[in-house]
């Protein structure tokens, strides 16, 4: 038996930890999808993907369970802010529900109203295109309609539920 087998024959899709854990020998980079309704809203996301280069379209996978998807779908444009390897307590605060996620946190307005996080590595602005069932998640298409980029920085990376950069 080769190792590749012996790997192989390793996976079961029985165990959810299982399948996480497969899932997670794909590297990401990491964004907060942000919004602005009555208040900023917002949440950390790995399955941000780019889709389309005409149309341009770009993607993410809300939870069904995520609070802040549906007000983000209500006001139907948003920010995708590309997080910088410094932003790290970013992407914690903006994963815990509930929490009031903006606090301490430097934003200025995009010109959808969307807040667009200082110190991230670039921004898209984007418009709510279509929505796929997923699963127990959603999946987001979104037409960029305004985008920005800082100076050079290194990426917040995910990889097997640790957090890393790339020195390009
Ligand atoms: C590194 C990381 C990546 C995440 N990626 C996603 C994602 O792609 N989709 C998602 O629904 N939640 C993702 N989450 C969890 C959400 O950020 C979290 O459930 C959400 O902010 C919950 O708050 P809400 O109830 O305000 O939506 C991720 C969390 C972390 C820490």
């Amino acid at each position: 038996m080769t190792a590749d087998q012996e790997l192989q024959d390793e996976v079961t899709l029985d165990d959810p930890a299982v399948f996480r854990r497969i899932l997670g020998h794909f590297a990401t980079g990491i964004v907060v999808v942000t919004a602005f309704g009555k208040h900023p809203v917002g949440m950390t996301c790995q399955s941000f993907s780019s889709l389309s280069l005409e149309p341009p379209l770009v993607l993410f996978s809300p939870a069904r369970t995520s609070t802040t998807w549906p007000i983000i779908r209500e006001i139907g444009t948003f920010a995708v802010n590309i997080l910088a390897v410094e932003q790290q307590p970013l992407c914690r605060a903006f994963a815990v529900s509930g929490s009031d996620k903006f606090a301490g946190v430097d934003w200025s307005p995009g010109v959808t109203g969307a807040p667009l996080l200082a110190g991230a590595l670039a921004h898209l602005e984007c418009a709510l295109y279509q929505v796929l069932p997923g699963g127990d998640h959603d999946i987001v298409l979104a037409r960029p309609i305004a985008v920005g980029e800082a100076e050079a920085r290194s990426p917040l990376l995910f990889f097997q539920s640790r957090y890393g950069t790339f020195d390009g």
